[in-house]
């Protein structure tokens, strides 16, 4: 069996987990992203009665236990375990290919985690029908459990991709609240952060992503580390929480309800900007944009000069994605190609799905 998942790009970003779920990955604020189409993981599981092995196999590379990469899938399969203790009478032989560079700020993890819990969700329909039917079948608590393997994999969940919608579920300003931790109640929580789809890909069928390769090499700061530092050295981190909840957030879902581009690219190069700020007032400071990143800001900031025609986005890496509208296509790309010879032009897309 085999199956295909998506990565996506976060236009109103995830950076910093939740103080009493951090284990469990839940953000201290929402975020909102578009499915990819065209950069995905596939992943083939295979599963045989035993005592919860993991094999892991990434990009035609054993990976072994005792190698850096093998961390979060090992995590991920122990905390499953935790929730689903029938899972653990398994032995896992996971292979995993992602079509473009991994670990380097194109969120591998992302599709690589969607892909391994969408694995899961078809593997252990016939095998265990009710575990299936508590926590698999649905796509919200699918998503969860994607979550677990890596927080951004929640948004690549959703069947019908295109505009999606990660929940914070709980409010972290009040993470010491009075009710009691029981099954009952770490079930509710754990299940309460969750992603849905808002608008599938064809309701804005004209706008494109391009993906800049500024660098395809590793980055030096995960983003689980780098997130945890702001989030505990950072004095302003909490404003910025604030404000992406309660006034981009908002802004962000009408704008692309409205199909309001100029909108739009106002709130996704703030909330990037906003994102990089919070990386570089951490302590010590961290920069994921270099020189050719400031090169491509400055060309999106001259070509809308006149009116809005791109918005640039960066993750934990110095790879800029730009949205544009298919109009402006050519016009963005030739601007672009002035400082960044390699360029991948795509568009939303749809989610996870089985392919063997
Ligand atoms: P990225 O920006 O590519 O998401 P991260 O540092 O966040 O980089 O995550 C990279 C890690 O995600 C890898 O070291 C590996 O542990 C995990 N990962 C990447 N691809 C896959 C995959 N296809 N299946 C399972 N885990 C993966
Ligand atoms: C900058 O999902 O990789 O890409 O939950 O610790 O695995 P973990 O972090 P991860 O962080 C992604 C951060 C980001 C922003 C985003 O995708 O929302």
């Amino acid at each position: 069996m085999k199956v295909k998942a998506p990565t996506n790009i976060a236009v109103l970003k995830y950076w910093g987990k939740h103080p009493l779920w951090e284990e469990y990955h839940i953000p201290n604020k929402s975020s909102l992203s578009f499915t990819v189409e065209g950069l995905y993981t596939e992943t083939e599981l295979e599963v045989e009665k035993g005592n919860g092995e993991i094999r892991f196999e990434l990009n035609g590379r054993e990976i072994t236990p005792d190698m850096p990469e093998f961390e979060y899938v090992g995590k991920f399969l122990k905390k499953v375990f935790k929730i689903v203790p029938e899972l653990k009478h398994y032995n896992y032989y996971v292979k995993s290919h992602n079509n473009f560079p991994t670990a380097a700020g194109y969120a591998s993890s992302a599709s690589g985690f969607a892909a391994l819990a969408k694995a899961l969700q078809v593997t252990f329909r016939e095998l265990e029908p009710q575990v299936y039917q508590k926590y698999l079948a649905d796509e919200r608590k699918l998503s969860v459990f994607a979550r677990l393997g890596s927080g951004s994999a929640t948004r690549s969940i959703p069947e019908q991709g295109g505009f999606v919608a990660w929940w914070r579920g709980l409010d972290p300003h009040y993470p010491y609240g009075p009710e009691e931790v029981t099954p009952a109640t770490f079930e509710k929580n754990l299940f309460a952060s969750y992603a849905e789809s808002l608008f599938p890909p064809e309701h804005w069928s004209d706008l494109r992503i391009i993906y800049t390769h500024v660098e395809k090499k590793e980055k030096k700061i995960k983003s689980r580390a780098g997130m945890k530092q702001t989030v505990k050295t950072n004095p302003v981190y909490w404003s910025w929480v604030d404000y992406d909840e309660y006034v981009l957030a908002p802004k962000l879902v009408e704008a692309v309800r409205g199909k309001d581009f100029s909108t739009f690219a106002e709130v996704a190069i703030q909330a990037s900007d906003g994102l990089h700020a919070m990386m570089y007032y951490t302590y010590p400071r961290i920069r994921y944009l270099n020189d050719t990143s400031e090169a491509i800001i400055e060309k999106i900031l001259e070509l809308n000069q006149e009116e809005t025609k791109a918005a640039y986005t960066f993750d934990a890496g110095p790879n800029a994605i730009v949205f544009t509208l298919a109009p402006y296509e050519n016009e963005v790309l030739s601007s672009l190609k002035e400082v960044v010879e390699d360029v991948y032009v795509t568009r939303p897309g749809k989610g996870p799905e089985v392919i063997e």
